[in-house]
């Protein structure tokens, strides 16, 4: 089919390169034309495994073109809105680039075609933005929410653990589940609120697990207990399982947190007080003090003029995305605090805040007084203990994401400080 995606971010480039690689006619286009540009040319602007092989496949075989206008997207069987949906102050979901995408595809769009909203937007979009096609009745609109996670964004895309459409016109339905056949995934036909609430509502529910085990993480602590023992012992109960268990500086990136805010605000507009996710947002910002707290301990109660060593800052290992990190929000704290904060993060250069960055572990701890890890690159598991301690003032670490054995790293010597441990 000839299909159209508008926006080449995550979303929706993963889209157009794996719709390419499937075998369909892609045109996916882009507002900002120096990114068309460099996709154009095979360049990337963004690390995800397997991606720019699908892309450069998908140009060389011409079934694959960027564009700048998304009229020029428009001459399609079906097309994608993938446009970001950045949250309001009020951590309602701003839907000004949808509309004004639908708007622009209106009077261009290919007689009946399909304009599917990928796009995670709040229940009740997909009614509105065919109400915003009033002009052109033979065009159907259907919901197809995405479940891609960073770092595995292909994967999540080829090999999907379901597909998701939802809408009032079965036709339109079946034309847009039919493009996922070859990927062989259980497939739900919703009405258009229902697929919009299962986006939402499975990543809240993710998030619900994280806050969930930092809070029992927390209590841990106070009891004596080990989170990790815990956590082992209820994901062995199938009914709970094992991911989303680990508890850490809390969740991060650019959609949990953002996902769970616009379901807040969505459910109080529609009369319901949702305050088991105001608990979520709670425990989760509490945790990146709990973090700062430890550090601030471990470097013997003031940061002020305190040297300190940060591993990791993406928001979580195998991305360079930090986008609501909560790495870098505990670093902005630090810097707040006075501490001098040197940093190294395998895929990242460089960051907006006050901070040195080292070439490698060994040079971000240099000096330090304590040594942070908050992203759980496994790389950082074959740190040279011995020589990181070494380096430091003194040797003592915050392992936030509870990647060592505490009783090596004290037999090195190091004063260790995990989480609920
Ligand atoms: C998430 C969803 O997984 C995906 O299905 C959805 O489409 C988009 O949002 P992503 O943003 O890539 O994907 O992040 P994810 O891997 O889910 O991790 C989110 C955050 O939770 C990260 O900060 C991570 O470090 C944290 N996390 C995850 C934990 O702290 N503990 C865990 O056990 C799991």
């Amino acid at each position: 089919m000839d299909l159209g995606i508008i926006g080449a971010g995550y979303v929706g480039l993963t889209t157009a390169a794996c719709f390419a690689h499937l075998g369909h006619e892609v045109t996916c286009a882009d507002a900002n034309p120096a990114l068309v540009a460099k996709l154009s040319a095979g360049d990337l602007h963004l690390a995800e495994p397997d991606l720019d092989r699908l892309v450069a496949d998908g140009l060389a075989a011409g079934r694959l073109r960027f564009v700048a206008d998304a009229a020029d997207a428009a001459d399609a069987d079906v097309v994608f809105v993938c446009v970001g949906t950045p949250s309001d102050d009020d951590g309602s979901a701003d839907l000004s680039a949808v509309v004004a995408v639908v708007e622009r595809l209106a009077p261009v769009l290919r007689r009946n075609a399909v304009v599917v909203n990928k796009s995670t937007v709040p229940v009740g979009t997909t009614r509105r933005v065919r109400e915003l096609l009033v002009e052109r009745p033979d065009v159907a609109v259907v919901s197809n929410p995405e479940f891609l996670s960073e770092g595995h964004a292909v994967r999540s895309f080829l090999d999907p653990s379901r597909v998701v459409v939802g809408g009032d016109d079965a036709a339109a339905i079946t034309r847009v589940a039919d493009l996922y056949k070859e990927v062989g995934a259980p497939t739900l036909r919703t009405d258009s609120a229902s697929a919009e609430l299962i986006k939402y509502a499975a990543n809240a529910f993710l998030a619900t697990k994280i806050s969930f085990v930092n809070a029992i993480a927390n209590l841990c602590e106070m009891v004596g207990a080990d989170v990790r023992d815990v956590s082992l012992g209820m994901g062995h109960d199938p009914r709970i399982g094992f991911q989303y268990l680990e508890p850490g500086p809390g969740f991060g990136g650019s959609c949990l947190p953002k996902d769970v805010r616009a379901l807040v605000h969505s459910s109080e507009q529609a009369g319901y007080d949702f305050a088991l996710l105001q608990g979520v947002i709670e425990v989760n910002d509490e945790q990146r003090d709990r973090v700062v707290a430890k550090v601030r301990d471990l470097a013997g109660g003031t940061l002020d003029g305190v040297t300190v060593g940060v591993l990791g800052l993406a928001f979580k290992a195998d991305t360079d995305d930090v986008r609501d990190s909560p790495a870098l929000a505990i670093v902005e704290r630090l810097v707040e605090e006075g501490a001098v904060v040197q940093a190294f993060d395998p895929a990242i250069r460089s960051v907006d805040v006050a901070v040195t960055m080292g070439r490698d572990g060994y040079e971000a701890a240099r000096g330090a007084r304590v040594v942070v890890v908050l992203t759980e690159w496994s790389e950082f598991r074959s740190l040279d203990f011995e020589r990181l301690a070494a380096e430091m003032e003194r040797p003592a670490i915050v392992d936030a994401r509870n990647l060592f054995n505490p009783n090596v790293l004290r037999h090195h010597g190091f004063e260790y400080t995990g989480i609920g441990r």
